[in-house]
């Protein structure tokens, strides 16, 4: 890999696990006690604003009990290192990438530090809990909510990542289970551009198959051993 190469890397809540935030599929198959269709769909926030709002309170303020971990210092090394094209596209609703430094970022599925009105579109950087009702300071409106894409609603910035996959020669994915689409096609789209395809992820993916290669492990571990070893080996 020369170092003008692009490279995409999807993370996944696998990369947040060992900073103590909970997969979406782990034992029991509950998200914080939760079914995931009772917190993360349209029709839960207009059943239940109350509990969905709740959930997403209490998870932005988990935020302030973790610290991002050495896979994510490792992709912000890479990103403040990495001469040529690259993007990191997170499904995770956390900020320890961010925080870890990296920039050359995107939350596909939104942020828990902010707020989206849902009569005006507008986004800002959001804090403090968020009960439901909480005003929008653009529009006025009483329609702000998580800025969650919930299930069946667009990702964000689908148009960028589409482009960054046509034109990648290097896919990573670490810490996903493959299991929601569209992100679980990003494999087949970037090899179908004619991208290298790497997975790191603690047991193979929905999608491992799709993968030139995959190496099994904690991302505590798998990632900064890539980083190290794609920095070491790329020419100049
Ligand atoms: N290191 C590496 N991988 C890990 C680790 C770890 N320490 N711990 C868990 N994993 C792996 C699991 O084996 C699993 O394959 O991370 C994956 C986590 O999968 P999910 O819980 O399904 O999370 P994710 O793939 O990010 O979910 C995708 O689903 O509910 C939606 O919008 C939500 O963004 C989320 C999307």
């Amino acid at each position: 890999m020369d170092r003008q190469s692009t490279i995409v890397i999807l993370t996944g809540a696998g990369i947040s696990a060992e900073s103590g935030l909970a997969t979406f599929r782990g034992p029991g198959g509950l998200w914080e006690g939760h079914r995931v269709e009772d917190v993360c769909t349209p029709e839960a926030l207009a059943d239940d604003p109350v509990l969905v709002h709740r959930f997403y309170d209490d998870r932005r303020a988990a935020l302030t009990r973790v610290e991002p971990n050495a896979a994510h210092h490792a992709l912000a090394r890479l990103d403040a290192e990495w001469p040529g094209d690259l993007l990191i596209v997170t499904q995770n609703v956390d900020d320890l990438h961010e925080r870890a430094g990296a920039q050359r970022l995107l939350h596909m599925h939104g942020e828990l530090l902010s707020a989206l009105c849902a009569a005006c579109g507008d986004r800002r950087a959001w804090v403090e809990s968020l009960p439901p009702g909480s005003h929008c300071p653009a529009c006025g409106t009483g329609a702000l909510r998580p800025d969650i894409v919930f299930f069946g609603e667009m990702p964000y910035a689908m148009d960028r990542i589409e482009a960054a996959l046509s034109r990648a020669d290097l896919f990573v994915s670490v810490g996903t289970s493959g299991a929601v689409y569209p992100a679980a096609g990003f494999v087949q789209t970037a090899r179908h551009y004619g991208a290298q395809t790497l997975e790191l992820n603690l047991e193979p993916s929905a999608g491992s198959i799709f993968f030139h290669e995959t190496r099994l492990g904690a991302a505590s571990v798998l990632v900064p051993a890539w980083v190290d070893e794609l920095l070491a080996q790329s020419t100049t």
